[in-house]
């Protein structure tokens, strides 16, 4: 049965969208059947994997509002075998509103999810920078939430509110929900302040914490321009090795 991860911080621009498509790639690069879910109305996952978000007949938008199947919405990725997108667009900002009165909204995209679940070792959904109501969605569907964390002075600014959105998950919604870890993302080495930002978190902030740190490498800025994961776009680049290290841990720590 797949494990379900959502990347979560309401802070935007701390690297959910860059972690979530390229964990993806790296554990279907392992060998892993993965599905991400791209749950956030911008569609960074969905054009960074390659896909022209206009143009798409279904979205998860259309699934979530019943107007389309699973299926018409799963895409195989074109340049990374085993890897699945339910992909978005702007479209699913309105389904907020439109979702406002239907019952048990907090359970539509966990609904759909399980139709799928057992086809999958990994689902991974991108949430949007905000605690609304498809990143509750988001929450409530699944087993553990990664967040990561921007290596910049306001890093932990926001996390009480992120941490206790969990808790209310996990209270009202969810029980099974966990925090699945920290991951720091943009860390660059040549600067006190990313390392002190590190020390800071790691005193402050009772979670597990990856040992893998996403460092800041221009070659992840670029790669969405291109449609692919930085592991195809260059294989052998930092952030392409740094991914595929933090997709071993997050293997390794199913195991455990
Ligand atoms: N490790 C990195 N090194 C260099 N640039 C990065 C790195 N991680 C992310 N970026 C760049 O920083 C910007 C923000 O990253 P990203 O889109 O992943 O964040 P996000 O949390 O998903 O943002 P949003 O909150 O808007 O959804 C992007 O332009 C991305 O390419
Ligand atoms: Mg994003």
């Amino acid at each position: 049965m797949g494990r379900i991860i959502a990347i979560a911080n309401q802070k935007g621009g701390v690297g959910k969208t860059t972690t979530a498509i390229n964990l993806s790639a790296s554990l279907a690069e392992r060998g892993q059947k993965v599905l991400v879910i791209d749950a956030d109305p911008q569609g960074n996952t969905t054009s960074g994997l390659g896909y022209e978000k206009n143009e798409l007949e279904y979205t998860l938008y259309d699934l979530m509002l019943g107007q389309c199947g699973v299926d018409d919405c799963t895409f195989e990725n074109d340049f990374v075998d085993n890897l699945d997108i339910w992909p978005s667009n702007i479209n699913l900002s309105g389904a907020e509103i439109e979702l406002l009165g239907v019952e048990n909204r907090e359970y539509i995209l966990r609904e759909a999810v399980n139709q799928v679940r057992e086809d999958y070792d990994f689902i991974i959904i991108d949430c949007p920078p905000s605690l609304n109501m498809l990143t509750v969605n988001a929450m409530a569907t699944a087993d553990t939430v990664l967040v990561p964390i921007q290596c910049e002075y306001y890093a932990l600014e926001g996390l009480t509110q992120l941490m206790h959105t969990v808790n209310l998950v996990k209270e009202r919604l969810n029980s099974d929900l966990e925090i699945e870890g920290v991951v720091f993302t943009m860390y660059d080495a040549r600067t006190n302040l990313s390392l002190q930002v590190v020390d800071n978190v790691k005193e402050n902030l009772n979670q597990n914490i990856y040992k893998t740190i996403i460092p800041r490498n221009v070659r992840l800025a670029e790669a969405p321009s291109y449609g692919i994961p930085i592991t195809v776009y260059d294989p052998k680049s930092a952030g392409a090795e740094s991914y595929r290290m933090l997709a071993d841990e997050v293997l390794n720590r199913g195991d455990e």
